[in-house]
């Protein structure tokens, strides 16, 4: 894929990894445009990106995708690459009761609904470019189930699951189908979670991003930088043992949080 002069939508650029796919992508000649929900954060990032475009949307938001997509196609009609980046993560006690776990499917709707319907909208449009891609971030905690955050992993675990689906529904045509299948990394989600990840195994999102795209270049589907690619090989070799680690502690920082 080719990753230069292209016009690129990156939902969730405002910080972590989406910040750094876009100062990368614009330091390779692209037209980036990103969104996000908080004014303010937009409105940094246009001063530390010079020449990024923002827009200002919900991933969970149907409405907001349509209105989205009325306003990209007619300024940007060259757009030709998707990522589909926004996400949140929350500890969640399954222990606890319905009024204490507000909105117990939020992370299915960012996560998992919020980029089917991304690529729902923008699909007949990438159709339409001679060649054309999209990407979509799920994690290593798509590969094993993780106590700690039920839904997140249950979002990103479907994530994966449709992302394969979709990249066979668009074999022969020009719409190319990636997954970063990112590992945990220093960014604002995973500060929550600071005494559940040692700080040593939090990837910097420079190389994390900088393998992604190089990745992307020479056509590789399915990336997974860092300690991902470990956990791969443990999700298949021994899927219990590593659900076990991955259980450890869980009650007791459930109850620090
Ligand atoms: N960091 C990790 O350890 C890690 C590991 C594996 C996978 N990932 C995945 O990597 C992606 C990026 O995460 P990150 O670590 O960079 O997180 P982050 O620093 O918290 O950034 C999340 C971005 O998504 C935006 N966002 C959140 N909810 C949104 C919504 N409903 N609609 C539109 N934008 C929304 C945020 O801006 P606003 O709040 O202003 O909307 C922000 O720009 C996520 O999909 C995450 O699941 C992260």
């Amino acid at each position: 894929m080719n990753l230069r002069h292209q016009t690129i939508l990156l939902t969730g650029g405002t910080s972590g990894l989406g910040y750094e796919f876009a100062a990368q992508l614009l330091a390779l000649g692209n037209t980036v445009l990103l969104t996000g929900r908080d004014p303010a954060k937009l409105a940094q990032v246009r001063q530390q990106l010079p020449g990024v475009h923002t827009l200002q949307s919900d991933v969970s938001d149907p409405a907001a995708i349509a209105q989205l997509y009325e306003q990209v196609t007619a300024q940007f009609p060259q757009l030709s690459i998707l990522i589909n980046n926004a996400g949140q993560m929350r500890k969640l006690d399954l222990l606890a009761s319905a009024q204490q776990v507000p909105e117990l499917t939020r992370e299915l709707d960012v996560n998992l609904a919020g980029p089917m319907r991304m690529v729902q909208q923008f699909l007949p449009h990438l159709l339409r470019q001679p060649a054309a891609a999209i990407l979509n971030v799920t994690s290593g905690l798509a590969l094993t189930p993780y106590p700690l955050a039920p839904v997140y992993g249950a979002s990103k675990a479907g994530l994966r699951a449709y992302t394969k689906a979709l990249r066979v529904q668009l074999q022969g045509t020009p719409v190319q189908v990636f997954e970063l299948v990112a590992p945990a990394a220093k960014t604002p989600l995973s500060t929550p979670f600071a005494g559940d990840v040692a700080e040593k195994d939090l990837m910097a999102p420079r190389p994390l991003i900088a393998q992604t795209l190089r990745a992307m270049q020479t056509n590789q589907w399915e990336v997974y930088p860092g300690l991902a690619k470990m956990l791969r090989l443990l999700s298949r070799v021994a899927p219990d043992l590593l659900l076990r680690q991955l259980s450890k502690g869980v009650r007791e920082s459930l109850a620090r949080r």
